[in-house]
């Protein structure tokens, strides 16, 4: 097998660098999520699948007390920060490092200074977790460098430790899970409450085809937290009729059209895309395993009108892709997948339909929008690894 075109490239990057060879190369890669869209904050359930764009990390020990780390698809930015004292932020990529520092620190952890060259073809803005590859690549290598006896799950908590509180975005617990846990030609099916994960293999003749709307993630900050928020008010309200509700995630569909008018109309219908999401997400584990793609293509189109009606966190852009690839002979159905305003719709395709459901969607696009959206098959791929 021909080596990674980004091993080689960090690689050598780290030669140039630091004139030495790398101790060890880590990829840890993005992801998409086949459904199962803002209920991981909810304690339910996600369906996610590791990809075969990532972050590639070439590591070694510094040998004094400073981590000094590059970036080379930001024009070669140094970066050199503490690693026995929490770094002070600096708001830019190397707050993720940064922020893994502070929650090894956390954990009673002493991380060694290393030296560090980081590279990766996970889009950035797309919705495709760049950002928790780059936590679960640094993470692994300090895992690795330091000794610490640490499982891939407790790593990954670690990392939305550092999401949350070092970089300041409060996301759920699915990008870093499916970056550090992900299998090779499977999708990963995660209880977001007890952490238990179950591997549901992608039927031969099935291709999963990426379209980026190119439209980069806005508003997803503020807006992802008041979704949250909402998700919180609904809680608050069910427990006054249902006390032993902890989460969304245990309400079911008919308990919240019973409580339906005790809901703010807007807080009801989060509501009901959350335990409706939970509900197809164990439906589409089902149908994976017994390969009944048509009803998988079904929930996932019923998943998009959820999220676009009820949750409203799609976008015209996102609707278009999604319509147009549905439209296409062998295209079973589509969703907008991540968190939404903006990034990636994913279609899940018959592999030889796949030309005609770029092609669609390309033109489509173009006509209504006026830009060309980025096409691509992507795979079901490993999670973080030691690759050299
Ligand atoms: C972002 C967050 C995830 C998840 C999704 C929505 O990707 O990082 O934790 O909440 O949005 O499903």
């Amino acid at each position: 097998m021909t080596e990674h075109v980004l091993l080689r490239k960090v690689r050598d990057a780290f030669h140039t660098r630091f004139q030495s060879e790398p101790a060890l190369i880590v990829r840890a890669p993005g992801r998409v999520n086949l459904i199962g869209e803002h209920t991981d904050y909810n304690d339910g359930f996600v369906l996610p699948v590791a990809v075969d764009r990532a972050a590639w990390l070439a590591v070694g020990p510094s040998g004094d007390n400073w981590s000094k780390v590059r970036a080379v698809d930001m024009k070669n930015d140094d970066q050199t920060f503490p690693t026995d004292r929490v770094p002070s932020s600096s708001g830019g990529w190397a707050d993720y490092p940064k922020g893994v520092v502070w929650a090894l620190l956390e954990h009673g952890l002493n991380p060694v200074a290393i030296n560090a060259v980081l590279t990766s073809d996970v889009p950035v803005g797309a919705g495709m977790s760049s950002s928790a590859a780059i936590e679960v690549a640094f993470a692994f290598a300090w895992t690795q460098l330091s000794d610490f006896d640490m499982k891939l799950s407790e790593m990954a908590l670690l990392c939305q430790e550092a999401e949350n509180q070092y970089v300041g975005v409060n996301c759920g617990i699915m990008d870093q899970m499916i970056s550090a846990c992900g299998k090779a030609g499977h999708a990963m099916m995660l209880d977001t409450r007890s952490l238990e994960r179950a591997y549901f293999s992608m039927p031969k003749g099935i291709a999963i085809v990426v379209a980026n709307s190119m439209v980069r993630r806005s508003l997803s900050g503020s807006e992802y937290n008041v979704r949250r928020a909402q998700c919180e008010q609904a809680v608050s309200v069910l427990q006054q009729h249902l006390p032993d509700v902890k989460a969304l995630r245990d309400v079911t569909p008919a308990q919240l059209e019973r409580y339906k008018g005790q809901l703010e109309d807007v807080v009801y219908r989060r509501a009901r895309h959350v335990v409706t999401e939970d509900v197809r997400v164990l439906q589409v584990c089902r149908d994976l395993y017994e390969g009944n793609m048509e009803h998988v293509g079904k929930l996932l189109l019923e998943g998009h009108k959820s999220l676009r009606d009820d949750y409203e966190v799609s976008i015209p852009e996102l609707d278009t892709l999604v319509e147009a690839a549905a439209e296409v002979d062998g295209c079973y159905g589509a969703r907008l997948t991540g968190a939404g305003f903006g990034g990636c719709i994913i279609a899940v395709v018959a592999e030889d339909a796949v030309p005609s459901v770029e092609a669609h969607l390309t033109e489509v696009y173009i006509a209504k929008h006026g830009k060309e959206p980025t096409v691509y098959v992507t795979r079901a791929d490993n999670g973080v690894a030691r690759m050299a």
